[in-house]
């Protein structure tokens, strides 16, 4: 039986999963979040690591986790992820040539990031002359950074990447029964991801910086009213267009503009590459996904079809974590993560 940890230390909150996987099924053992320290993330000063790696300790006695083994989620937004094009090679080309073709592509120089890959369908699968390559690159010292906190919450990692790769990963047993592609979304507190999965395979990603925060600060500068006045008014009537005369939908409206656009350009993209297929459904995940009416303001913004992302499908569960059903948009990360050696 492999056991592992699955951390998704968010700019709002720190999510912890556990999953033990025993003949390929995997089972739940323990799950939980807490407030990550304010600004703690931004500061590379060690107090700031230590108050982090704290809350980290502090969510495996709450949670009972026992596991060290950790897999970790690096932010969308300071990490370089694309779907690239390149002609098809041998697994040897490709090796000397990645860096080649990720000079081109990535906007720091090489040697200050750690440069990872994947094949994600050779040029059979396309059906072109070209293959799709997944290229990473993560600035060495953000992968530092989380690696020095893991190191003081006294875990062990083992691997780490991307939120939306994770999230592909958490998801792709709820879409495995959709013949065309599917839109992702995570709505973060700080940033909002998007990826485009087809057979289980990523072929677009796209991160934002506008997300829950924004919605809320939109509300404390159009409503006057204060932070915690905002985020209870947000959460408790959210995008329901006849709450408060549709005061707050008003106020939120060019934030939500902004996401919707960077939807609707995926799938303008993907569809004028892939111009005989279909995007069948959007599944939204992260804490803003639970805004009330978030998911039919999507649904019709975008004229698709929209749901909560659960990333409990063909996950085996206690019934004391039945509370946890309505929470999978939020664990949807750190699940994926907790589920890359299943
Ligand atoms: N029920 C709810 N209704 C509306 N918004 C909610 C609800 N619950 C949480 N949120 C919002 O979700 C956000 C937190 O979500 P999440 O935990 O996914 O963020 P995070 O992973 O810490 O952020 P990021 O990934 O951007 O760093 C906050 O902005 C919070 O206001
Ligand atoms: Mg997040």
């Amino acid at each position: 039986m492999k056991t592992l940890l699955g951390l998704d230390i968010g700019s709002h909150s720190i999510k912890l999963i556990e999953i033990a996987t025993s003949g390929g099924v995997p089972q739940l053992l323990a799950a939980g979040s807490i407030p990550t320290p304010p600004k703690a993330l931004q500061s590379s000063l060690e107090a700031d690591h230590q108050a982090v790696a704290m809350a980290i300790k502090q969510l495996m006695k709450e949670t009972g986790a026992k596991s060290t083994s950790v897999v970790l989620a690096l932010p969308e937004s300071q990490v370089f992820t694309r779907v690239i094009e390149v002609p098809p090679l041998s697994p040897r080309e490709l090796s000397s040539a990645i860096s080649w073709e990720a000079e081109q592509y990535i906007p720091l120089p090489l040697d200050q990031v750690n440069l990872d890959y994947s094949i994600l369908r050779d040029a059979k699968e396309t059906g072109t002359d070209k293959m799709d390559v997944l290229l990473v690159a993560c600035p060495k010292t953000l992968l530092e950074k989380y690696l020095a906190i893991i190191e003081l919450a006294e875990l062990v990692p083992v691997a780490a990447e991307t939120e939306i790769i994770a999230t592909a990963r958490a998801l792709s047993r709820s879409v495995a029964g959709i013949k065309g592609a599917s839109l992702l979304v995570s709505l973060g507190a700080q940033t909002t991801d998007l990826a485009i999965l087809r057979n289980g395979v990523l072929a677009f990603t796209r991160s934002i910086s506008a997300g829950g925060e924004a919605l809320s600060r939109a509300l404390v500068s159009g409503l006057d009213f204060n932070v915690n006045q905002a985020e209870e008014f947000k959460r408790t009537y959210g995008l329901e267009k006849d709450k408060l005369q549709g005061k707050i939908v008003t106020a939120v409206k060019p934030i939500m503009d902004t996401i919707i656009g960077e939807m609707k350009r995926a799938l303008a993209f993907y569809i004028e590459k892939h111009k005989d297929e279909k995007v069948e459904v959007t599944l939204l995940s992260g804490g803003t996904a639970k805004l009330p009416g978030m998911v039919v303001y999507i649904a019709q913004s975008i004229g698709m079809e929209a749901q909560l992302a659960n990333p409990w499908v063909g996950i085996k569960r206690d019934p004391r974590f039945a509370v946890l059903d309505k929470e999978g948009p939020t664990f949807t990360v750190a699940v994926g993560l907790a589920l890359r050696e299943s």
